[in-house]
């Protein structure tokens, strides 16, 4: 029998049920009202508590063993603590979700691999925070849906912690914000755990814009263009929640995975910002055309999904950029994350990989290997077979996790701060806040508070020596 559905905030939702809400508003629906009223007037930042200070380079004691409270052991939570599963220096000490049978799972499969079995929590929605509570973690995952990431990553602050939080961080403004003040106000690291950023491709590409082999970048383009028709609809799917959020909101709902890349090719928060964004989407049809076919019932009545089969969201920088965004989960076409970035002397552009440089004529080189052999990252020359092995999107999520510990045991600041899960997520409301204004520009906040000019480029593209 099929595991019984959740919603983001746990309640079962039949196909009735998602019908219903995918006629009127729902949670979501608040969301829409919420960020496209704060957007429209362009409010200024909260006014941060008087000691508050930004947390670019913060580091705290290297750990000699990461302690980890897990939350959301779902298609995603699992995947990950399979991924750190195979990694040394860390204990998995506790588990929640709130579907007990999944928190028993994840506790065998942790006892299996000789670590004492964690502590399961799974009494209901707001479990979480007996977790974040135990005075023996050091970092909590969470791998939750989208409207919890939140409140579950300030807890995890509030009670001393470290989140590693999954994609988008955030879905408001105001929970950008939030992250953000916590963050600094309790000086703890929140790490959006943006894998794309680790993929093979994306980290040889960093190396290349960093060793000006496209020379100086004016413009990225970025995606997650991914058919999944009927991962959305079917009933007993993971992505079941995710349909309240496509059926009541209309923009890119699922931006950093293209963005993140592009940011980081950028130097975003290292010389450079976002500034505003302009944001439009198709007419949605194939979502609904789809949900006909499964059900035979029409929905002519009116739009199933508020989300355009298509979102373009276009970012200015602050040096004149523009980085192109685009979302779909409706139309009917390859996977891509487009991750194009071009510069004055050349660009590049994936899926598949292909480069051209200045003098090279018509075509694109689509040989690489002497660029891997010769920007290729040092992690992924020495960790190639382990990431493979362990799977998660090509490896690319084995090399994140094995970072952020790695990171943690040394004491250096992370890859990623918490201005950049603010930054990239806020696309979502963002985008959502200029579609519904027919696409005016809207201004991106500045979660660094003026401080983005003076900061160093992320480590992640530094010329290291190979892990050990
Ligand atoms: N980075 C990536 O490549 C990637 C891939 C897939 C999903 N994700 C992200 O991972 C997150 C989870 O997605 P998923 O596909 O695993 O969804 P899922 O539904 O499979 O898993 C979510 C889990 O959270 C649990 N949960 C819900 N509310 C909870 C609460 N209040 N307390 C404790 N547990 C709760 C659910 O029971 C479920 O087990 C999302 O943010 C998604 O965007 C990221």
């Amino acid at each position: 029998m099929p595991h019984k559905i959740t919603s983001a905030h746990g309640a079962s939702l039949s196909r009735r049920d998602f019908l219903a809400v995918a006629g009127a508003a729902g949670a979501g629906g608040a969301l829409i009202a919420k960020t496209a009223a704060a957007a429209a007037a362009d409010p200024p930042p909260p006014t941060p508590q008087p000691a508050q200070q930004r947390v670019f380079g913060l580091r705290h004691p290297a750990l000699d063993m990461v302690r980890i409270g897990f939350i959301g052991v779902g298609s995603r939570g699992s995947s990950l603590l399979g991924n750190l599963l195979e990694l040394d220096g860390l204990q998995i000490k506790a588990v929640c979700d709130i579907v007990p049978e999944r928190v028993e799972a994840a506790r065998r499969r942790v006892a299996a691999k000789n670590q004492p079995e964690p502590e399961g929590y799974s009494e209901g929605e707001m479990d979480f925070e007996r977790l974040c509570q135990r005075d023996d973690l050091d970092l909590v995952y969470i791998a939750t849906p989208w409207d919890w990431h939140v409140p579950m990553a300030v807890s995890a602050m509030r009670h001393g912690k470290h989140a590693a939080i999954e994609v988008p961080a955030a879905m408001t403004l105001d929970d950008c914000w939030r992250l953000v003040d916590t963050a600094e106000q309790t000086r703890r690291h929140c790490l959006m755990l943006e894998n794309c950023c680790y993929g093979e491709i994306e980290l040889m590409v960093l190396r290349m814009v960093r060793q000006g082999v496209l020379g100086e970048l004016t413009h990225g383009e970025a995606g997650y263009l991914h058919e999944a028709r009927d991962w959305l609809l079917r009933e007993d799917s993971p992505a079941n929640w995710r349909r309240r959020f496509v059926a009541t909101l209309d923009g890119n709902l699922y931006p950093t995975h293209g963005l993140g890349p592009v940011a980081e090719y950028m130097g975003i928060h290292a010389g450079d910002t976002f500034d505003y964004l302009v944001s439009m989407s198709s007419l949605e049809l194939a979502l609904s055309r789809r949900l006909e076919a499964r059900s035979g019932a029409s929905t002519s009545r009116g739009r199933a999904f508020a989300c355009g089969d298509i979102n373009t969201t276009l970012v200015k920088t602050a040096l004149g950029r523009t980085i192109m965004i685009q979302y779909s989960l409706a139309q009917s076409r390859p996977y891509s994350r487009i991750n194009l970035i071009a510069g004055t002397t050349g660009t590049f552009c994936d899926y598949p990989p292909r480069l051209h440089l200045d003098g090279q004529g018509e075509d694109w080189t689509t040989e690489l290997q002497p660029y891997h052999d010769k920007h290729g990252h040092p992690f992924w020359k020495s960790l190639n077979a382990q990431a493979r092995q362990s799977g998660g999107h090509g490896g690319m999520d084995y090399v994140m996790n094995w970072r952020l510990i790695q990171c943690l045991r040394r004491g250096l600041p992370l890859d990623m701060t918490v201005y950049d899960a603010a930054a990239w997520s806020s696309i979502v409301p963002l985008s959502i806040a200029s579609v519904a204004r027919r696409s005016a520009p809207v201004t991106v906040p500045d979660f660094t508070r003026g401080t983005w000019r003076q900061q160093a480029p992320s480590a992640l593209g530094d010329d290291w020596p190979a892990p050990v």
